[in-house]
Order: structure tokens, then C-alpha cells, then sequence
């Protein structure tokens, strides 16, 4: 692992080596983000270099932790033209393995577990990220155990399952399947790859801010719109814009960064409004955007840091803003896009409608996932019933905990 210089906390500064599998800050629990020797990599690295290599996240070998890949092909989406508003460009994740951008955090996260030669991987997870970390954990023949809400979309439970992962449906949300996995971890011998808890899953979920550059031509957008879990995508797109500006591909110029969540779940937006540096938990999360339903964000003081820093902001929309969106995007331009990434749109209609951004404003909007994994949710949502408890109606094999 030659091109991690260290891993550095993003609370106290620490500097901690990358030659063991480590986790999060042991003096402070602060986020470790994995640092390179960017100035020697700005001599040999010129973004020219990039042409004609392999369209996959990968192709930024340079920048990420040198190991054998464990790849299905993820990243390298497409950055589409919106049909309705031609300065929108979607950036479509639903286009990975396992159709969510979860794939590159967990392809990311399962490498480098390999390259320590560690076996038994665990995770907490809103539904998507487990899917990731069980394709991933197959292809790298690890062992992946699973901690879902027992209401995910249904998709979420018959792929981890197809997969082979260890799948334990919990009554309670992503924050009590984080407990149940920080509990018995040690015990049962399992590196956790929660959210923020190890650093590569924003090593992969940052290749996304790569990609947004290289497709506009090194350029920056006026904005980018995130749906805000645990925030990992938006966190890692700006540790990419720092990256590239080190190694002198673009200047100091910043996309603003929106957050937007569920009116359901939104600790994001409330301490955002209430100008605090970290966010509380949020009671009663409830959304049809499951993977937003995130009640207390690990990394909220670097999220909250970001939209400050960028002149963005958060807001909330509610579900049937979200699914409203799910449908105009549909129709008007062929894309199907998850709840969650609908919820990008949704929080653009808004900006555009109270002048946040304009119309000539280059806006980049993520749908972070394929509405095919959500086809029960939508069906629900459409008659007005509430989400059908997936994992519920197939009581018997709930388990194997
Ligand atoms: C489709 C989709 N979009 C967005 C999110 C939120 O991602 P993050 O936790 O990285 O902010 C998730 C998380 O599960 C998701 O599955
Ligand atoms: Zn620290």
C-alpha cells in the first residue's frame, strides 16, 4: 500500500499509519481520511494521463489505495442532459452494479479489506450499501454480514440474500443495526465497514467528484445536489476537489453543495437552520427515501463544514415532493431514478423556484440509484398505502441471528 502516505483525522489532525486495517480516530472518534503525496503526484500525474484508460472508478489509480481492485465496473456513469432544464446535468448512479452508487464505497472498502487479508466483513446498512457490500464481499470470497431494518425495499433483502450474506432484519432503523453490529463485532471477529467508520468507502464514493470534472471539461458547476444520508458522497466529492486542486487540475473555484433530505428524517437541514456545527438526532425518522433515513449522520460536522464552506445549504422535501419528482423524471426524461435520487430534483425545483440557483446556472444532480430497487415502495406509494414491510411478510426467514 505504497501510495497511502497516512490516514489523517479529520478532527484532531492526528496522522496514524494505513500499514493495519484501522477505523476511526482512537483519541477523538474523528473520520480518518487517507492522504497521498499529492505534491509528488502533481509532477507525474497530469490529468492527460487519464485518456483512453478503463471506464470504471478505477482510472483514478493514482489517487486511490494501491491494491488489486476488487471491480465490477462501477463508476464512470453517465452525466446526462436534463430534457427539461438544459443547464441540469444528472449524474446517473443507477447505472452501477448493485444500481446504486453504494457500489464504489463498498468496491473501495472491500479491496482494501482484502489487501489486509481480513475475512469477515459487517455492516449496518438503509438497504443499498448492504447490496454493495454483499456483491463485493462475493467477488472477493470474504463474508459479509448485513444489518437491515426489517422494512427495506424488498430488492434490498433478495440480492443480499442471492449474494450469500449473512442477513440479520432488524425492528428498528440504520442506527440500531450500527448498535447491533458495534456490539457483537468484537466477539465475532467482524471489521466493521459502517459509514465513516473506515476510510475507503469515501476513497470510492469520491471518484464521483473526479468524474463530475472530467465529464464538464475540468470545470466546476454552480451546484451539485446530493441526497444526504450519512453524507458520504458529498464528503467525499469535496476531498476530491481539494485533491485535484493539489495536483493542479482545477483552481480554487467550488461547486455549491446542497444537501437535501427527507422531511421525515432532516437533521441535516435543522441544524442547518439553526446555524449548529453538528446535528441532533432525529426522532421518528420516517421516509419513503429509505436510504435517507439516517437519524444522526457520523460525519455531520464535515457535511455541515462543506455547505458552509461552499455557499450551498440544506433543505428538506417532502415524500410527495420526492415522489412527484420520481415521476416528472420518468416521464420527461426516461430516467427511473431511486426515491432518494428524486429528492434531488425535488430540492431543484425549489432552488429554481425561489432564485437560489438560475436558469442558466450548470447544476449537477445526483440520482443515486435505480428505481427498479424500489419497485414495492413506489407501488405503495402510488395507491397511498403506507410501505409494505417487506422483511415482515417473510417472517420465517428473518434471521440468521
Ligand atoms: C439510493 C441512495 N441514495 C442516497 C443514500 C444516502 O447515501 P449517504 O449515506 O452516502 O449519504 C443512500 C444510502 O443508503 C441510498 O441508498
Ligand atoms: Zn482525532
Amino acid at each position: 500500500m505504497a501510495r497511502i502516505a497516512y490516514l489523517e483525522c479529520t478532527k484532531c489532525g492526528a496522522r496514524i499509519s494505513a500499514d493495519q486495517p484501522q477505523t476511526v480516530c482512537p483519541k477523538d472518534g474523528g473520520v480518518l481520511f487517507v492522504r497521498y503525496d499529492l505534491a509528488e503526484l502533481k509532477r507525474t500525474f497530469p490529468a492527460s494521463s487519464l485518456f483512453g484508460r478503463t471506464p470504471t472508478m478505477w482510472r483514478y489509480a493514482e489517487v486511490m489505495p494501491e491494491a488489486e481492485p476488487v471491480s465490477l465496473g462501477e463508476g464512470f456513469t453517465p452525466l446526462l442532459q436534463s430534457r427539461e432544464y438544459p443547464n441540469v446535468y444528472v449524474k446517473d448512479e443507477g447505472l452501477n452494479p448493485t444500481a446504486s452508487f453504494k457500489a464504489r464505497g463498498m468496491s473501495a472498502a472491500v479491496t482494501m479489506a482484502k489487501a489486509y487479508g481480513l475475512k469477515k466483513l459487517a455492516a449496518p446498512s438503509a438497504g443499498n450499501a448492504g447490496a454493495a457490500l454483499a456483491a463485493y464481499a462475493a467477488a472477493a470470497g470474504i463474508e459479509a454480514h448485513v444489518f437491515m431494518p426489517k422494512d427495506v425495499p424488498l430488492a434490498n433483502r433478495v440480492e443480499c440474500e442471492s449474494y450469500g450474506a449473512k442477513v440479520t432484519f432488524v425492528d428498528g432503523l440504520i442506527s440500531d443495526c450500527a448498535r447491533m453490529v458495534a456490539e457483537r463485532k468484537e466477539a465475532e471477529g467482524w471489521f466493521d465497514v459502517s459509514t465513516l467508520k473506515e476510510p475507503f468507502r469515501v476513497e470510492g464514493k469520491k471518484t464521483m467528484g473526479y468524474e463530475v470534472a472530467e465529464q464538464v471539461g475540468w470545470r466546476m458547476p454552480q451546484g451539485i445536489i446530493y441526497p444526504a444520508g450519512g453524507g458520504v458522497g458529498l464528503i467525499g466529492m469535496w476531498k476530491a476537489f481539494e485533491e485535484m486542486q493539489e495536483l493542479g487540475w482545477i483552481g480554487a473555484e467550488r461547486p455549491q453543495m446542497v444537501a437535501v433530505q427527507a422531511a421525515g428524517c432532516a437533521p441535516i437541514p435543522k441544524a442547518w437552520d439553526e446555524g449548529k456545527t453538528t446535528a441532533d438526532a432525529w426522532a421518528n425518522a420516517e421516509t419513503v427515501a429509505a436510504g435517507l433515513r439516517v437519524p444522526k449522520p457520523y460525519g455531520d460536522y464535515l457535511i455541515l463544514d462543506i455547505l458552509r464552506k461552499s455557499g450551498g445549504l440544506a433543505l428538506a422535501v417532502t415524500d410527495e415532493e420526492i415522489m412527484d419528482a420520481l415521476r416528472q423524471w420518468a416521464r420527461v426524461e426516461g430516467i427511473f431514478a431511486a426515491p432518494e435520487g428524486a429528492a434531488a430534483l425535488a430540492a431543484y425545483r425549489k432552488l429554481r423556484a425561489n432564485g437560489f440557483f438560475g436558469a442558466d446556472d450548470p447544476v449537477v444532480l445526483f440520482n443515486t440509484g435505480s428505481g427498479l430497487k424500489y419497485l414495492d415502495a413506489i407501488e405503495a406509494a402510488k395507491t397511498g398505502a403506507r410501505r409494505r414491510p417487506a422483511a415482515r411478510q417473510l417472517a420465517g426467514i428473518i434471521g440468521p441471528y
